[in-house]
């Protein structure tokens, strides 16, 4: 398993982070987490929100049936969603939202916590104040954010001590956004729009770590690129390079990601066990530069 620097600390961690948001339809949670583990994927992601509190439990209760110790796991997740009412960064939420995430995880502390979406109502200082006295009291080690912008960043970090060690952003082969913009500087085509503030360019600045979301999916949760018949360019590629690589298509996505000099961790949501093996094998493919402007190219994006 190729590790990767977490954001600007000291920590070596797993490249490919096992994202739980579905381990509530998984067939067999106990043999998801182990066949992760065996195979150097010790970094898991949550949110309060997955399964509306469901998936940290059935998590934990699959942890406690292994032999698997808690301390070699690092162990993430997220808050800040109030689904379909709003956001909220208040210290209030936060700590509360917490509170309910170790209970859930049955768990003295998380190693991450990261601020779920953005919250056009934050007052920074209240996250402060949120994040100094969940450090203080030892239930988080490490903070960030996800799907934040720079701007929202600064703005965090005036008044937040602990660094902002990671951001959760989508990205992959039908998520190209914040490359496409820094490949089409000075051109006025749709690839030459910058959704995202330059949070590519920014993360690699100030060492954060993006974290890449449903990395096998098209469109907002449209469907799995893989295999598609509305991709036949990209699967043939996929293909072709898993073949040259000892990989499957599912792997070599992957392996796309993690061969950006970025440094990214990936976080694959599948509950399938194959795939997972999969997944975790190809953290180790190094990709040619050739070979990944290919797989960019096929997946219908062009170079000025
Ligand atoms: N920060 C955010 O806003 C945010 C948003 C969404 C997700 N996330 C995180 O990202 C994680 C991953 O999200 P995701 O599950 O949408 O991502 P994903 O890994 O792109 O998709 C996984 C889903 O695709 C299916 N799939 C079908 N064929 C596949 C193939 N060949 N290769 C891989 N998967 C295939 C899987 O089914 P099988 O299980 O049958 O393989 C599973 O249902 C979540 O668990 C969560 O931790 C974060």
């Amino acid at each position: 398993m190729k590790t990767v620097k977490f954001g600007t600390t000291n920590l070596d961690v797993a490249s490919v982070i096992l994202g739980c948001m579905r381990i509530n339809n998984a067939e067999n949670p106990v043999k998801v987490i182990e066949t992760a583990v065996d195979n150097g994927i010790t970094f898991f992601d949550h949110a309060d929100i997955y399964g509306g509190g469901d998936c940290e439990r059935i998590f934990a209760d699959a942890l406690a049936k292994t032999e698997i110790k808690r301390d070699d796991l690092f162990i993430q997740s997220k808050c800040g969603i109030v689904p379909g009412k709003m956001f909220d960064f208040s210290k209030e939420h936060i700590v509360s939202s917490v509170e309910g995430i170790l209970k859930r995880l049955d768990t003295d502390y998380l190693d991450a916590l990261l601020l779920h979406r953005p919250d056009t109502l934050v007052e920074p200082e209240e996250v402060a104040a949120a994040f100094d006295q969940l450090e203080q009291q030892g239930k988080v080690k490490y903070f960030g954010v996800s799907n934040q912008k720079p701007g929202q960043i600064e703005l965090l970090k005036k008044y937040v001590k602990q660094p902002l060690v990671a951001n959760q952003l989508q990205f992959g082969i039908m998520h190209t956004g914040m490359i496409d913009q820094g490949i089409h500087v000075n051109m006025t085509d749709a690839g030459s729009l910058d959704h995202d503030g330059e949070i590519l360019e920014y993360s690699r600045l100030h060492d954060m770590t993006i974290q890449a979301w449903s990395p096998y999916q098209y469109g907002f949760f449209e469907g799995v690129f893989i295999g598609h018949e509305k991709f036949p360019e990209l699967n043939k590629v996929l293909e072709e390079l898993a073949e040259k690589y000892h990989s499957t298509p599912t792997g070599i996505a992957s392996a796309w990601i993690l061969r950006h000099p970025a440094n990214m961790q990936v976080i694959a949501g599948t509950m399938n066990i194959q795939r997972i093996e999969e997944i975790a094998q190809a953290s180790d493919i190094q990709m040619s530069r050739e070979d990944w402007y290919r797989v960019y190219m096929a997946a219908g994006n062009i170079l000025p």
